[in-house]
């Protein structure tokens, strides 16, 4: 399954970077070009989504699940996976539904950033799965610099968890409140 894992996992990398190309240049041009491009942002996104759903499920059976949880690098991965597929989803729906207004005034700034973040998970998911066949690149090296040593780091305290929660629940709360407040 490990060959099917790394030959999938080429096309959702490829299809949110893409997107996240279109989106970097977006922020920066108003040409027609760039306008043009930006149609094709969701789309990508969504599409690398579902491939990324392919690979995420080709991964999980790789090793057995008590085989690949039992390091902290296997752990690092299938967490970073996760919210990878679920971050770019995430996107790939807002993209859609707000495709008029990604780039309208101070909202550019933000689809920038959203999108800066993503390109910013895939690429750490990326370099753990490197990790994880024995061949580390730069990324790998530079998180060691910045404290976070991969292959011996996992640690998710429980209150994070709930934080995550509390955050995940006054986001919807926020959104309907929001609809109301529009009428
Ligand atoms: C969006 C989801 C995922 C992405 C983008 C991704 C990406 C990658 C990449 C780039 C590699 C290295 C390929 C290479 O070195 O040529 C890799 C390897 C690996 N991934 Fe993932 N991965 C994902 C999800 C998962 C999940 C959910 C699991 C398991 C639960 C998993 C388990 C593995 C394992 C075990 C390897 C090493 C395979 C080997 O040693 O041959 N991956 N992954």
């Amino acid at each position: 399954m490990a060959v099917y894992h790394i030959l999938v996992v080429h096309f959702p990398v490829a299809l949110w970077l893409t997107a996240y190309l279109f989106i970097f240049f977006r922020t920066f041009s108003n040409s027609e070009l760039a306008v043009r491009l930006q149609k094709a942002v969701w789309p990508l996104i969504l599409l690398g989504s579902l491939a990324g759903a392919v690979a995420y499920a080709l991964g999980l059976m790789i090793y057995p699940w008590s085989a690949i949880t039992s390091s902290p690098l296997g752990r690092n991965h299938i967490m970073l996976a996760t919210w990878t597929l679920s971050y770019w989803t995430v996107m790939g729906v807002l993209g859609y539904r707000y495709r008029r207004f990604l780039f309208v005034g101070a909202q550019r700034w933000i689809t920038f950033i959203l999108a800066s973040i993503g390109a910013l998970v895939v690429t750490i998911t990326g370099t753990l799965g490197g990790s994880l066949t024995g061949t580390p690149s730069l990324v790998t090296k530079s998180l060691d610099l910045i404290g976070w040593n991969v292959y011996m780091t996992f640690y998710l305290p429980t209150w994070m968890i709930w934080l995550y929660f509390g955050g995940a629940v006054l986001l919807v709360l926020l959104g309907y409140a929001g609809r109301k407040s529009r009428g």
